[in-house]
């Protein structure tokens, strides 16, 4: 019966937990041992005694190095991977461009490290899908943070002391954060109003009550995999010039557009930020990515000419609870998919297992973060 280990996360401002109770008898029930890091849901509101009444045992961090599966939520740092033991396998996101030290250790120590952020998006994987659950997550935080730091209310409102008018709301990137942002704005009564290049999204941003800002799709907008690709300089250009109008008017933007592989498009520029009134608030999702917004500082909020500017790293942290619990069920229904009767089979000619892993046996099959690595020193 192989040990899986849930670690208490140690990355900086992470509250969210890999595992929760309920799904600790899920991984029970694939003949799994589980055992639990003491605290390790401690932020997210789920006691060490929960998880001991759903049957896993609770240990030091030490154990960790005996077991056969780990999971995270983060890549662990390169020490702690090295620690793994040679054959047992790490199931986290592992975001191997930015963590070459860690991947190097993993690889030495013959571990294979899975991430799932490079869950294929077919529909069979829906349910193991993390980007999607925690960019969900993501989009509803950001709307409660704008509307926290917003000062003024988000629903009109009819009252003795007069009309009050509700927030204007604009969401740059309309994919699964996008989406979740204007059906949160829309559900605390402010106005809507949406862009993004792929042409499937206008219905999908009207179908939830907001206004499509047509900014036109550019030739070739969208991969296979349904994702958008990287603009053209005129494109944007006529892209912010449309957009200008709309963020003045607006009191909060929030921007979520990302292109997979690359730097984030920079939708915003200073100038154009420099429409919007004092007191108003955007929320830029891809700071960590480079930014939509000239002048957002990932991991920090900043206020420029008035307009505060929330480059929040981590959203989902900020909803431990069910962010943990969306995630966790993904990884119970991954672990489903390759984990039987108490055994891992790990076997690449799976679709899923072989887009997940990046590092088996010793080597990178990641090509990307192969040749990084490579640039880096091997
Ligand atoms: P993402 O996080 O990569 O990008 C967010 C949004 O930014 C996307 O809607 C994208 O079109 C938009 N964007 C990129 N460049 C832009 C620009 N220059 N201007 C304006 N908007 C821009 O995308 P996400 O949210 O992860 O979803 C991507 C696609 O995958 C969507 O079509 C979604 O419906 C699909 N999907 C499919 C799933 C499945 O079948 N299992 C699960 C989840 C998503």
């Amino acid at each position: 019966m192989a040990v899986i280990h849930v670690p208490r996360e140690c990355a900086d401002g992470e509250t969210r937990v890999a595992a929760i109770p309920e799904t600790v008898k899920g991984m029970a029930k694939l003949g799994l041992q589980v055992q639990v890091e003491r605290g390790a849901g401690g932020h997210a509101g789920f006691a060490d005694a929960d998880y001991q009444a759903a049957g896993a045992t609770l240990v030091d961090a030490a154990a960790r190095s005996a077991a056969d599966l780990v999971l995270g939520v983060q890549c662990p740092p390169p020490a702690v991977a090295a620690a793994q033991k040679p054959g047992s396998l790490l199931i986290c996101t592992l975001t191997p461009g930015a963590q070459l030290p860690a991947v190097r250790a993993l690889r030495d120590a013959k571990v294979t490290a899975m991430g799932l952020e490079f869950m294929p998006r077919i529909t069979r994987a829906q349910k193991m899908d993390i980007l999607s659950s925690q960019a969900t997550c993501g989009g509803y935080q950001a709307v409660l943070l704008a509307a926290v730091h917003l000062p003024k209310l988000f629903p009109l409102m009819m009252t003795a002391a007069g009309t009050i008018t509700p927030a204007r709301v604009l969401v740059l990137g309309a994919g699964v954060a996008g989406l979740q942002a204007i059906s949160t704005a829309r559900k605390l009564g402010a106005v809507v109003e949406a862009n993004d290049i792929r042409p499937a999204v206008k219905e999908q941003v009207e179908s939830l009550g907001a206004k499509f800002v047509d900014t036109g799709t550019p030739p070739d907008a969208e991969t296979k995999g349904g994702y958008a690709k990287e603009t053209g300089a005129e494109f944007l250009r006529k892209q912010r010039e449309i957009l200008s109008a709309h963020i003045a008017q607006a009191d909060v933007l929030i921007t979520t557009a990302l292109v997979p592989g690359k730097k984030a498009p920079v939708l915003v520029t200073a100038d154009m930020r420099k429409g919007m009134r004092p007191g108003s608030v955007i929320v830029d999702m891809a700071a960590g990515q480079g930014g939509n917004v000239e002048g957002s500082v990932a991991g920090q909020r900043v206020v420029v000419d008035g307009v505060t500017i929330l480059g929040d790293a981590n959203l989902p942290a900020q909803v431990a609870s069910d962010a943990s619990r969306m995630y966790a069920r993904n990884v119970l229904a991954f672990l489903g998919e390759f984990v039987k009767d108490g055994a891992a089979k790990v076997a690449m000619d799976n679709e899923i297992l072989s887009a997940v892993t990046i590092v088996h046996d010793g080597v990178v099959r990641h090509e990307p973060t192969a040749l990084a690595l490579a640039a880096h020193g091997g």
